[in-house]
This record gives structure tokens, sequence and C-alpha cells, in this order.
């Protein structure tokens, strides 16, 4: 990573930009009414030529423009998005037969085209590359969504589903009641093209349905393109009881194909312009009084009153002690060593435009649920464009130690083996839960992302307000 991250600028910056971002939309107690700058939610800021309607003409044209570098990787995963994009203009999902309808014929596995699984180390432009595709697709009934935020979804429907259940089902049946398909045909419904980004699996309940809920997309003719940085070999690798996950991996293989976008570039790290301070080591003198003097700042340009907020989550009441109007001053403690979730980071980025995330520590095995919970959060507001001012204890790429598993990392593995009733020489006291593996891979995405929050370019041109 670069020095001048670190030191050649300071908030002055970034406080231009917030004036300049303040001189375009106004606010009134927390919601925003506004002129959005030219951002499109996920894409870099590119201009793109009018005339072109192909990923491929697209992307040509904007390296032309000199507003991206020329990747020959980029330029091969584009031609396959350009041929999907084709293929695509001369499909329509067939709808479900009367005879299918009714059970008389059982369901064939479709033959619809292939989508596309891209996978690449961080930083490389997958998601850039997806949302281009994604923009430029003539597809009416398409949705460009983030992994996480689908998996939510789709458990916030099985469960409304499930509450029908005593109305709907005849008791009398032996067969238990499968509420993953018909969430599968109402998403088939609203769009048969999905494009993920950020395909990852880590929890046990999405790792748990997967298998028919894509089964059962896929077979309604839904057609996926997703960006990950794992090979779909590596899908919830380690993860608990993972021989119920692997028949998905197949199925997924056997309906996209696997393209790797392995150019070795983190754009992140190496195009971006120069950064800020908006990033500050707890060891600097005053820095808490600095980053006190930032939140009065930005809270002097709310029309709000500095208050404590309720949002609610789930039916869940999350206290936030310190905001004003679309701004949060908060602690590490508070987001990520509390068991919070994505859902929750979700609802603070609807809410928040800025972010003040106090006492970052340096984490170690032992911290692995608030790693876990720090990445998710990281990855919640890159993701809702989000601006982000840290105090921690270390520089991004320090921030997480891969030491050796300490005596006492290994006592509190031992007590939640023990709890899960799992033998100490056993397969699963190697899963990644235990070996802290998947956060360490993960990191590498959240040291990428913490850089890209830093800079001038991510505050100018990710548009912060929620409601625009
Ligand atoms: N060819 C290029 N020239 C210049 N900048 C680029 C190029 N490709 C991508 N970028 C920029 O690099 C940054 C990272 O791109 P992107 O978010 O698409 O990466 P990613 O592979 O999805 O990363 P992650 O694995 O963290 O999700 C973006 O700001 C993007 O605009
Ligand atoms: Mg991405």
């Amino acid at each position: 990573m670069k020095n001048s991250v670190y030191c050649n600028r300071n908030w002055k910056h970034f406080r231009n930009i917030l004036n300049k971002f303040h001189c375009s939309c106004s606010y009134s107690a927390g919601t925003a009414s506004v002129t959005p700058l030219s951002q499109q939610k996920g894409s870099p800021s590119l201009n793109t030529n009018p005339n072109c309607d192909s990923p491929l003409s697209v992307y040509k044209s904007i390296v032309d423009s000199g507003q991206l570098r020329y990747d020959e990787y980029q330029l091969s995963i584009v031609e396959r998005l350009d041929q999907l994009h084709r293929t695509l203009e001369n499909y329509t999902p067939p709808s479900e037969g009367l005879f299918s309808k009714l059970g008389i014929i059982k369901k064939q596995e479709l033959k619809g085209p292939k989508g596309l699984y891209l996978y690449g180390h961080v930083g490389c432009g997958k998601t850039m590359l997806m949302d281009m595709f994604h923009q430029h697709c003539k597809v009416k009934k398409k949705r460009r969504v983030h992994f996480h935020k689908f998996m939510l979804d789709v458990h916030k429907r099985i469960h409304a589903i499930k509450q029908t259940i005593p109305r709907q089902y005849n008791v009398k049946t032996t067969q238990s009641f499968d509420p993953i398909t018909p969430v599968a045909k109402e998403i088939s419904e609203e769009a048969w093209l999905l494009c993920f980004d950020e395909f990852q699996v880590t929890d046990i309940a999405d790792s748990i349905i997967m298998k028919t809920l894509f089964t059962s997309l896929f077979n309604h003719g839904v057609v996926v393109v997703a960006t990950s940085n794992r090979p779909p070999d590596d899908l919830y690798k380690n993860g608990l009881q993972r021989g119920n996950f692997v028949p998905f991996i197949d199925r997924l293989k056997k309906r996209c194909d696997v393209l790797c976008l392995n150019s070795g570039v983190d754009y992140r790290m190496e195009t971006l312009p120069s950064s800020g301070k908006v990033y500050f080591l707890t060891s600097d003198a005053n820095i808490q009084t600095e980053v006190d003097d930032i939140f009065h700042e930005i809270a002097a340009t709310e029309n709000d009153v500095e208050r404590p907020k309720v949002l609610e989550v789930f039916g869940r009441e999350l206290l936030l002690p310190r905001t004003c109007g679309g701004l949060l001053d908060t602690t590490f403690n508070d987001m990520c060593v509390k068991a919070l979730g994505a859902v929750d980071y979700l609802e603070i980025s609807k809410e928040f435009h800025t972010v003040i995330l106090r006492h970052i520590p340096q984490m170690t095995l032992r911290q692995k649920s608030a790693a876990r919970r720090f990445i998710t959060m990281v990855d919640t507001l890159y993701d809702n464009q989000v601006r982000l001012i840290c105090t921690a204890e270390k520089e991004p790429k320090y921030l997480f130690q891969s030491s050796a598993i300490s005596q006492l990392d290994y006592e509190s593995n031992r007590m939640l083996m023990d709890d899960l009733g799992i033998q100490e020489q056993s397969d699963l006291s190697q899963a990644s839960i235990f070996t802290g593996e998947e956060e360490l891979f993960a990191f590498d995405r959240t040291i990428s992302r913490l850089t890209e929050m830093q800079t001038e370019e991510y505050w100018a041109h990710r548009d912060p307000t929620k409601n625009s």
C-alpha cells in the first residue's frame, strides 16, 4: 500500500468534497432530497457513449476515452459478456405448462442459456464489468443485487410463506412443506436475469437452502451472472456440513460458464488518485478530539440535532447513541463485538450517508466473530456507497493478524468444539469457523475496499444519499 494513503492529504480535502456535495442537496431530519452526483450504484463514475449499446462497445469506448486502462484479461471477459448479451436478446424463459403445473409431467430441467460466474482476486474489475453488462442488457426483468442482500430477502420470503402454512397446508399429507420452491418461483417471476455481486457462502443456513433454491430458479429459466472472489469449488470451503452443499456447486457449474479474471491487478491500489485523511491511527495524539471536530463539522451541515436514534431491524431495536441526520458516530465495540449482522449494517446503510467508526483494534483469530462482522460491515457500507471515517490501531493491511493459533485461541476453539460435540481429531475440527481461514481470505477484500473508501474519488463520486 502506498504511503500517500495515510499522510499526504488531510481532512480539508474531504471537507471540500462535503461542501460541494452539500451545495447540491438538502437534508431534512435524516432523509434527503437531492440532486445526485453522477454515480451509478456499484459502478465507477464512467461517462459512456450513448451510441454504444453492448458491453463490448461500451467497454471499448470507455477505454478509448482514457477513463479505464486497457486490460486484455478484462477484454476477454467482456467478449463473453457480450456473447451472453446477444444470446439473451433472443431468449424468453418458457412459461410453466398446464400439465407440469398439475404435476402430470415431471418437471424437466430447462435448457436455457448458460449464465456466467466470474471470479478473481480483489479489485480486478469484476463488479465493474458485471454492472456494465447489467446496465446495457435489454432484458426488462433483470435484477442486480449483492448476494448478502439477496439471501436476506430469501429468508424473509421463506419466513412470510411459512406464516401461511397452517391455512394452506393439508396436515394429512405425509410430505413436509417446502417453502423454498414457491419463493424461487416468486423471485423468477419478478426477474429472470439475476446478477449477483459477491457470490459467497459463509452461513450454514444459506448453505442448506441453496441447492433447492437455485435448482428451482434454474428450472424457471433464470439466468445467473455472478461475481465472486472464489471459484465455485471453493465456495463454503471447510464450512460446517459442507457435504449437503456440494451438489449445489455441480448445479451451478452446469448452469454457468465459469470464468477467471486473473490479471493480478488490484486497481484500487494501482490507479486510484491520491487519498486523504479519513482513516486515523489511534496512536496519533489528540485523535479522538480531531474526529470529534469532524463530527461537529459534518453535523453542522445536517438539518438535525445530535441525538441517539433507534432503528428497527427485523422487529428488534438497534440503539445508536450518537447520530445527527445522516451521520452516525459509533465504535467497533458497538458494531462488531455486539451480535449484529448483515441486516443491521444494511439498515444503517439506508439511514446514514457517513459513518464514523472508532477504536478498530488489531484482530487475531481470537476475535474471529468480530472480524467477520467487521468484514461484513465494510462490504455493506462499500456496496451502499456510505462514507467511512475510521480510527484504528493499525493501518488496514495490519488489522488482521494471521499468526499461528495461540494457547488462548486454542482454548476458546476447544470450548466451542466441546459445546458442539466435535472431536479434536475429526474433519469437522478443521471447519473454517475454527481455523479463521474464511476471515483471513475475506480480509484481502476489506483492505482493498478500506483503501478505496479513503480516496477523494470515492467520497466525491459515491452518492451518499440513500433516498435519491
Ligand atoms: N481497467 C481499469 N482501469 C482503471 N480502473 C479500473 C479498471 N478496472 C477496474 N477499475 C476500478 O477499480 C476499482 C475496483 O473495481 P471493482 O470494484 O470492479 O473490483 P472487484 O474485482 O469487484 O473487487 P472486489 O473483489 O473487492 O469486489 C473500481 O473503482 C473500478 O472502477
Ligand atoms: Mg466486486
